[in-house]
């Protein structure tokens, strides 16, 4: 029996930009609500909402200062249910992220816990004396840059922040902290909601004795300030396993609830967070994608050591694009978008899509006086601004993209009038029309949807496998470059290809020739 988080697709959402409803130039839930019908006819089976409850929105909502309420700016308690509803009224599974590592430091548990050494509270974040002669506590870096210590001088403590100095990291070694936290996600299954993306699990616990932190040999210019040091006391502890239990636990307590994780770790570290005997979270995102060479070579490599890496039942997934990382039309350009698409929707696992990529937003350079990203703000050196990636939602070519009547929080791509849902929609080329028909294959195959997956050829430009399940045998054939690209396969009927020209005869099976960023989907019979 297969779960719908195997067999479904994931799409994420960034609330901010995804659909406006009251003109304040910041997308709601309400918006999202009234989109719900752009995912049905996409074929995704759940949406992930980046956060939505109140935040003083310094790291835009990755900063929570009440992890049972909704910001007004995206709506109200009654909102969310109506949300809900709508989704599960669509067959929709609707997902939040919860944000373990770190609260707001407007949180009132963190209010308490600054206000005085002695108060109960204290202990719920991580204080610490000044190092012998004054300064931080040790060397750890923040990820967006600097010292992860920020001093307290009423208290003369330093506390730790891995994110900004208004995120203060919460404190899981202690009890207290543990069962708040799995009360805050029982508020949220108990209203319905279908399971949670986790930020940053693997952070959540720190060595008990906060050594300092190796530094980093192949640290270079224009990498990040957290990447001068190796993560080895600050990250991926082994009482992770405790904490990661203890979310499944109450998970499980609840019908068909699903856990993602979201993890920064190489394969042999990322799956033990599947957890002893399957217990950990049901999918540690395995986000390999977003960084690998586009070449045939590389990704054959992946899915190799990937699936090689999954522990006995173990469901793999793979992620193309999210809110922190350059969009894969802006890495690859749009012909190979395409091949991309088929890439992530015919690969073995779960996919997650990102709100824009299935219309081919790219991103580009924002003007200086309208960065918003807190990383890029303060690393202004660093070579990406995750502000491209959270531009808004263009659904139409009327004013601002349909996305606000207002004056949008971020401007909008400079092609929306053309790169827009309504418009591609309309198109039966379009990447959109691409996206709608792989998900529709998917959900009619159950060999792309829950089958086996073999490697059949890696050939110069050439990424091949098969996908099969009971009877069914597919192959899907993938040009990674720009050149015609020879390569022999099972004969077969084909059932899709990224091009838009009619295709040769030639192209369904045999000694075929792929185009430039052509890739093809054949059923064979076995
Ligand atoms: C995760 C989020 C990112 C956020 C950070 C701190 O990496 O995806 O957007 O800034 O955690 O919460
Ligand atoms: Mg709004």
């Amino acid at each position: 029996m297969t779960s719908w988080w195997q067999s479904g697709t994931i799409y994420q959402v960034y609330p901010r930009s995804f659909q406006d409803s009251d003109g304040d130039g910041i997308g709601d839930l309400k918006g999202i609500e009234a989109r719900l019908d752009h995912l049905v006819a996409l074929g995704v089976d759940a949406v992930w909402i980046s956060p939505i409850f109140p935040s003083p929105m310094a790291d835009f909502g990755y900063d929570v200062a009440d992890y049972t309420g909704i910001d007004p700016r995206f709506g109200t308690i009654a909102d969310f249910d109506d949300l809900l509803a709508a989704a599960h009224a669509r067959g929709l599974k609707l997902l939040l992220d919860f944000v373990p590592n770190h609260s707001s430091s407007e949180h009132p548990w963190f209010q308490a816990s600054r206000s005085a050494r002695t108060d109960p509270k204290r202990d719920w974040y991580i204080w610490r004396d000044p190092a012998p002669g004054g300064g931080p506590p040790n060397n750890w870096q923040s990820f967006f840059g600097g010292s992860a210590w920020e001093y307290d001088k009423a208290s003369g403590q330093y506390y730790l922040h891995l994110f900004l100095k208004e995120q203060p990291d919460l404190n899981w070694r202690n009890p207290a902290v543990q069962a708040a936290m799995l009360d805050a996600m029982r508020f949220w299954f108990d209203r319905g909601v279908d399971g949670f993306r986790i930020d940053v699990l693997w952070l959540a616990i720190k060595h008990a004795d906060f050594p300092d932190n190796p530094s980093n040999p192949d640290w270079r210019e224009g990498m990040q300030d957290i990447d001068r040091l190796l993560p080895t006391h600050s990250a991926d502890q082994p009482e992770i396993t405790g904490v990661v239990t203890a979310m499944r636990t109450l998970a499980d307590q609840y019908d068909e609830r699903v856990l993602i994780g979201e993890i920064y770790l190489p394969f042999d570290r990322l799956v033990t967070y599947y957890g002893p005997d399957g217990g950990g979270v049901h999918l540690p995102f395995n986000f390999e994608l977003l960084q690998t060479p586009w070449t045939a070579q590389a990704i054959a490599r992946l899915i190799t050591d990937y699936e090689a890496a999954l522990p006995p039942g173990a469901w793999p997934n793979w992620v193309l694009g999210n809110h922190d990382k350059p969009r894969i039309a802006a890495r690859v350009g749009q012909a190979q978008a395409r091949v991309a698409a088929v890439l992530l929707l015919t690969l073995r696992g779960t996919p997650t899509l990102y709100a824009g990529d299935e219309i081919g937003m790219t991103g580009e350079p924002i003007p200086t006086d309208r960065i918003r990203d807190p990383q890029a703000l303060r690393e202004p050196g660093i070579a990406f601004n995750r502000d491209e990636v959270r531009m808004p939602m263009p659904w139409n070519d009327s004013p601002n993209a349909g996305f606000t009547t207002g004056e949008p929080w971020l401007p909008l791509g400079s092609d929306w009038r053309t790169r827009n849902v309504a418009a591609q929609a309309a198109d039966p080329a379009s990447l959109l029309a691409l996206h709608r028909d792989l998900l529709h294959l998917r959900r009619k195959h159950a060999a792309l949807a829950t089958g086996d997956i073999a490697l059949i050829a890696v050939e110069g430009d050439v990424l091949a496998y098969e996908r099969t399940a009971d009877d069914e045998r597919l192959v899907i054939a993938l040009n990674l470059g720009t050149t015609d690209q020879h390569v022999t396969l099972p004969e077969g009927e084909l059932l899709l290809t990224t091009l838009n020209e009619p295709v040769p005869e030639a192209d369904r099976g045999g000694e075929i020739t792929l185009a430039p960023d052509e890739a093809i989907i054949l059923r064979v019979s076995r």
